[in-house]
């Protein structure tokens, strides 16, 4: 009577085990599948691949930019000389960015960009805004001195 009240015990525990086993294995199956799913390459077709202008996930894949008011302009006009790539890793404000322009038309060869560079420099400053505090904001008003060197 004990030995068989102990035998149903194991069998008991061995069921519950293996359910719970079964059902965190459901689990993982389940999240695996839906992240799966998120993270999906999108199927690039031949003509997709000779699209220019192919946008996917709200970027342009063919330079990296990303998807927004003035894209075609910055495409037009930022990616003849240089890779996108300069454009994307830097990161600065409206000044900034016609300080740059400027220095470009004057040293660079790079034309008067006439309506467009106000459609360009709020596309950048809008898409790649600059980093909120990368690093220590620079000293100031600091009182440099001599030092002693007997
Ligand atoms: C006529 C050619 C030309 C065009 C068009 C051009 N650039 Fe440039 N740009 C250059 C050259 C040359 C450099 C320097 C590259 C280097 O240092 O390797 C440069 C550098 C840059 C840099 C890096 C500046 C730095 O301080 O390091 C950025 C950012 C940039 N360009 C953005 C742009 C944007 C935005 C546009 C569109 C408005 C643009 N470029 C269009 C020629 C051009």
């Amino acid at each position: 009577m004990v030995r068989n009240v102990m035998r149903n015990k194991s069998l008991y525990i061995y069921l519950s085990v293996t359910a719970l086993v079964l059902v965190f294995f459901g689990v993982f199956l389940w999240v695996s599948n839906d992240s799966e799913a998120n993270s999906k390459e999108v199927e690039l077709t031949d003509s997709d691949a000779n699209n220019p202008d192919l946008i996917v996930n709200g970027i342009h894949v063919r330079t990296g930019l990303v998807e927004g008011e003035g894209l075609t302009e910055v495409i037009t006009n930022c990616t003849t000389c240089h890779s996108s790539k300069l454009i994307i890793q830097n990161r600065m404000g409206t000044e900034q960015w016609n300080a740059t322009i400027r220095w470009m038309q004057e040293t660079q060869g790079l034309w008067d960009l006439g309506e467009n560079q106000d459609i360009i420099v709020d596309y950048l400053t809008t898409n790649y805004p600059t980093f909120k505090k990368g690093r220590r904001a620079a000293l100031t008003d600091i009182e440099w001195y001599p030092l002693d060197s007997k």
